[in-house]
């Protein structure tokens, strides 16, 4: 039995392989070698490596969506009326009672940042769209808030949360 941590390269392999390289042959004419060494190429990220993403470019009221482990993620900014809407809900009345505060990293409000995976069937739910400014399943109509708190339908729980920090004030590492 392997333990979970086993098979996953870290960023710290990542470094300590490109540093062989370097010591190996010229620092000029390993340059790119480096870099290219320290982008993990697909097949590692689909294995589960880090990706890094800039929020920068992402205006107030978007949301994208990135891919980690094979599975969509939601990052949105979300606007004051998104943040205020999602904290002025009464928590206890919810299905899966959690406050947005902890749905998101304090100091970074406005990111809220989900697995986009509905908790029903497993369905991709579309954002902005429902009645609650969040999400919305198409496939048996369950619908998030802007916290991704389901609060209609039949989907179970709150769209689960990935593992991520804040490297930057608009930077993020998932996983
Ligand atoms: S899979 Fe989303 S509501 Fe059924």
């Amino acid at each position: 039995m392997t333990t979970s941590t086993s098979a996953e390269p870290t960023r710290r392999d990542f470094l300590y392989i490109a540093t062989g390289a370097v010591a190996g042959v010229g620092a000029v004419a390993t340059a790119w070698p480096l870099i290219s060494q320290m982008n993990p190429d697909a097949s590692t990220i689909a294995a589960g490596a880090p990706i890094d993403v800039d929020l920068s470019p992402i205006t107030e009221g978007q949301a994208i969506k990135v891919f980690w482990r094979g599975k969509p993620i939601y990052i949105m900014n979300r606007t004051k009326k998104q943040i205020e809407e999602a904290r002025a809900v009464n928590v206890a009345s919810l299905p899966d009672p959690q406050t947005d505060q902890a749905r998101v990293k304090e100091g970074h409000d406005q990111w809220l940042i989900v697995i986009g995976i509905c908790t029903h069937l497993g369905c991709i739910p579309i954002a902005h769209e429902g009645n609650y400014d969040g999400f919305f399943c198409p496939c048996h109509g369950s619908q998030y808030d802007s916290s991704g708190r389901i609060r209609q339908g039949p989907a179970p729980a709150n769209l689960p949360l990935p593992p991520y920090a804040f490297t930057a004030d608009t930077k993020i590492k998932i996983g």
